[in-house]
């Protein structure tokens, strides 16, 4: 706690010194951010530079916003280029040297709205049900209301709250509502299209403080599109306001916040002070958007928003962090997965699918190892009915894992009621701790370490409101967080096609964690690179030494993109609780056998979880983009060629619901315990034994056994399995050596750090005088050939256009409402050092609402 407090101290000094938002200008104006040393003073820079200083960047310490007329050419860029050159030769020292990170902002392509058109017949259930004769839980919805005063005219066709129809389908709140908690002193930002704060059932509610228009520049986020209705209907399920008008939120005492982002263009830089925006104040921030799902598209977050989302949880609300809920994605039918959005699978933020309200699937909710926990939303004939734009309107079809969300946010808004201290992990806890598995005997449940159960349809499963605020009455603040990092593994081996997958271990020792004061895992993320030529035909999994298995990444039909997993993370909730120490294995598939294939190039893992000691707890640094470009810190590996089927998911992301568990009984594992001394500390840079792929094998093979004879249909999947492990034994003779530091020149990373050194020397290369033109160029000739299958011819046309002629186009497609071409995040600078840009691989968006 007094960590806390003083965080709470530096946190409100920020508030203090943040400065005004300044409208932007992007027709006539072009933006930089630069982050300086604490010491380098921003007027200096501004007059060095001839740019106008427009003041800190939100809430992130040290980074701050110029301006200048617009032009092509990228000046700070070139002026620090030139400063370089200069220091070299001349060795002086100069206010530029205090720039630590530069970036010319661009407008990024529109995050998409994850709502979904209404069902056909929404109130067929309805109806029925009022044909009927009351039955119980009709006449305790009545008691309820009564109790409560709530006369809110639908508030009967709020099944999400009370269901009378699917007894058990909704969301358990209404025994909290009546021990009065209803989110008093709780306080949810809607990040989206605009809140109407006139409604007659959100004004009484409505947080002016928290709320801004980052759109349109003002303070009021009033929808002003056509379309701009998404925002409140999701504020609408937080906070309506118990009244004579449509229904009540489920935290009807909360107060709300709009933060409009999404009704146009805006910058990584715009974002980043959005997602911090009146973070002292506002606690949650709801977010009901993020890349296409179109099954293809993979797209991160840029570094300003991943520093703006770490800036969050280190000193939003004190220091207790700011809690992200985001939606999973309405990509299933696409074969999408959570895991391809950075979003969604950012450790920062709780990632909600949703169920209908027979508690069934619906096809749109993506899965993924990211996915914590879902809650219910629109399918089975109904959807979400919530407040509306207009003074007193309602809506009767508000779905999509858009509307899940925020029901989720606002749950979390009653916890915040009785429990305003609990950190941004202490909810994640809690959420993970109480979430109630449904339709259990899909078959595709594992139980992880702690006993929990765990699908990557339903997450933890779905979220019991009473559970959780019951949970949150009693619980135990987590000790602060801890991380390991393991070094860079380098594989360099082609991934053998069909259901052959290459696997590779990492040995993690009870030392490591001890160094690194890590006790117990909450996430795992994993840093990859593989190349391929066809990405949707690649799947990846994680098992770790408890033998829980991690579907990081799934195939996809629709994703022909060449360019593979490029330091892309991928993050899974499912190793919760264990403790970390052991083999951990990962295998990569090319589940397709065509004439696509690829190379498992490296992968590094990382740990994250709760310290052992609290004291010498630390604040994670900020990202960098040279973060996962420091792949000279190597181990090399052994990998084991051939795997079992037993361990993996069907080829197809469809069929993984049909099959059986991987692993349907197996027993719950104790934690290991007590082998911190024995245990062999295996360094980190040890020259590769035949250890890890031994490990593996003899703790493979006993988890298997139990499983088998369970029945008929497991018997089949486990004959399988044992001609599987046959071969995967055998090729545990196969070792390879791959020499510490030694590239293939068929590497493309090779490419990329051959253009690294040549960084200062590579002006004029191309017209945008940015360096990595050869590189961009790839990456934009591969977004062409990704959508070269597609039906949008206009796409193509624009492939070969400037940089100029692209943002005409932009801002056409814009006017128009229908499509934008959006951007990698834009140009950077970093001292020294690298400017990839990493995991923007989408460059084209579609705004439409699916
Ligand atoms: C719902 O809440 C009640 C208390 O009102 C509780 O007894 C019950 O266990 C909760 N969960 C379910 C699934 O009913
Ligand atoms: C991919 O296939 C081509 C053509 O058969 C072959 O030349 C190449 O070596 C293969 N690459 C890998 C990584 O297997």
């Amino acid at each position: 706690m007094k960590l806390h407090s003083l965080l709470g101290l530096v946190g409100l000094g920020c508030l203090a010194s943040a400065a005004q938002l300044q409208p932007r200008n992007y027709e006539a104006q072009d933006y930089y951010v630069l982050h300086l040393s604490s010491e380098t003073a921003p007027s200096q820079v501004a007059v060095k530079l001839g740019l106008t200083h427009e003041g800190q960047l939100g809430e992130l310490e040290d980074h701050h916003i110029f301006s200048t007329h617009k032009q092509e050419e990228d000046v700070v860029h070139t002026a620090l280029k030139e400063r370089r050159r200069r220091k070299r030769s001349l060795g002086d020292s100069d206010i530029l040297d205090g720039v630590k990170f530069a970036q010319k902002q661009k407008l990024k392509a529109r995050m998409e709205k994850r709502g979904l058109m209404p069902p056909r017949d929404s109130t067929g259930d309805v109806l029925e049900r009022q044909d009927a004769p009351a039955n119980e839980a009709q006449l305790k919805q009545s008691a309820i209301a009564k109790t409560l005063g709530i006369s809110d005219p639908i508030f009967n066709e709020q099944w999400h709250l009370m269901n009378t129809v699917q007894v058990g389908h909704d969301v358990n709140v209404s025994d909290v509502w009546m021990q009065g908690i209803t989110g008093q002193g709780a306080i949810v930002a809607i990040v989206d299209d605009g809140l109407d704060m006139y409604s007659d059932d959100l004004k009484g509610n409505y947080f002016a403080e928290g709320s801004y228009d980052f759109n349109d520049n003002t303070l009021e986020p009033k929808p002003r599109l056509s379309d701009d209705k998404h925002g409140t209907r999701c504020a609408g399920e937080v906070s309506a306001v118990k009244n004579d008008v449509c229904g009540v939120g489920v935290a009807w005492d909360s107060k709300i916040a709009g933060i409009r982002i999404l009704s146009k263009l805006i910058t990584d830089a715009d974002e980043a002070v959005a997602m911090n925006y009146a973070f002292q104040k506002n606690q949650i921030y709801s977010c009901s958007w993020g890349p296409p799902d179109d099954g293809r598209s993979m797209d991160a977050p840029g570094i300003l928003i991943k520093r703006a989302m770490l800036n969050a949880v280190q000193k939003g609300r004190a220091g207790l962090g700011s809690i992200y809920v985001f939606a999973s994605g309405n990509g299933a039918a696409n074969e999408d997965n959570c895991n391809f959005d950075g979003y969604t699978n950012s450790i920062y933020s709780i990632t909600v699918g949703a169920i209908d309200r027979k508690g069934l699937h619906p096809y749109y909710s993506e899965k993924c190892s990211a996915q914590l926990v879902v809650t219910y939303s629109s399918g089975s004939g109904d959807a979400i009915h919530t407040t509306d734009v207009g003074t007193n309107a309602c809506y009767s079809g508000h779905g999509g894992t858009s509307a899940a969300a925020p029901l989720a946010a606002g749950i979390f808004a009653l916890v915040l009621q009785i429990r305003p201290d609990l950190t941004w992990r202490d909810m994640q806890y809690l959420v993970m701790q109480t979430a109630l598995p449904i339709d259990i005997d899909s078959g595709e449940w594992q139980t992880t370490s702690i006993g929990k159960k765990f699908s990557h349809t339903f997450g933890y499963g779905k979220i019991d409101t009473w559970a959780t605020v019951e949970a949150a009455k009693n619980f135990v603040n987590v000790k602060p967080q801890a991380w390991y990092y393991s070094p860079w593994i380098h594989v360099n081996q082609a991934i053998p096609q069909g259901e052959q997958g290459l696997a590779v271990s990492f040995e993690v020792s009870a030392a490591m964690l001890k160094a690194a004061n890590l006790e117990r895992l909450e996430h795992v993320t994993v840093t990859m690179n593989v190349a391929h030529t066809r990405r949707g035909d690649l799947s990846v999994e994680l098992i770790s030494p408890d033998k829980v298995v991690s579907h990081l990444s799934v195939s996809r039909r629709m994703d022909q993109a060449t360019e593979g997993y490029e330091d892309w993370t991928f993050m899974s909730v499912v190793h919760w609780g264990e403790s970390g120490i052991g083999t951990w294995t990962i295998i990569v598939k090319d589940t397709v056998v065509n004439e696509y294939n690829g190379t498992f190039t490296d992968w590094h893992l990382k740990l994250w979880g709760e310290s052992i000691d609290s004291e010498k707890a630390t604040l994670l640094p900020m990202p960098e983009e040279t973060d996962d470009d420091n792949h000279a810190e190597i181990i090399s590996t052994t990998t084991i060629a051939g795997t079992t089927t037993s361990i993996t998911p069907p080829a197809t992301a469809t069929s993984l619901m049909a099959n059986p568990t991987d692993h349907p009984d197996r027993p719950i594992n104790s934690k290991p315990s007590g082998t911190d001394e024995e245990s062999k500390p295996t360094s980190a840079t040890s020259t590769p034994s035949a250890s890890p792929s031994a490990t593996a094998a003899s703790s493979w093979l006993p988890s298997f056994f139990p499983t088998f004879g369970v029945s008929a249909k497991t018997q089949v999947w486990i004959y399988g399995s044992l001609a599987l492990i046959l071969i995967f034994c055998s090729g545990l003779g196969i070792y390879f050596y791959i020499a510490r530091r030694k590239r293939l020149l068929a590497n493309p990373r090779d490419e990329w750090e051959f253009d690294l050194l040549e960084e200062d020397e590579a002006e004029g290369l191309n017209g945008t005088g940015r360096k990595g033109g050869a590189k961009n160029k790839r990456r934009a000739g591969e977004l062409y050939d990704a959508f070269a299958a597609g039906s949008d011819e206009e796409e193509d046309q624009f492939s070969d256009l400037s940089e100029g002629e692209e943002e005409e186009r932009r801002k056409y497609r814009d006017t128009e409402g229908k499509h934008v071409i959006g951007d990698e995040e834009g140009d950077s600078d970093v001292e020294g050092g690298d400017e990839k840009t990493g995991q923007h691989d989408k460059l084209i968006g579609s705004t439409e609402p699916k």
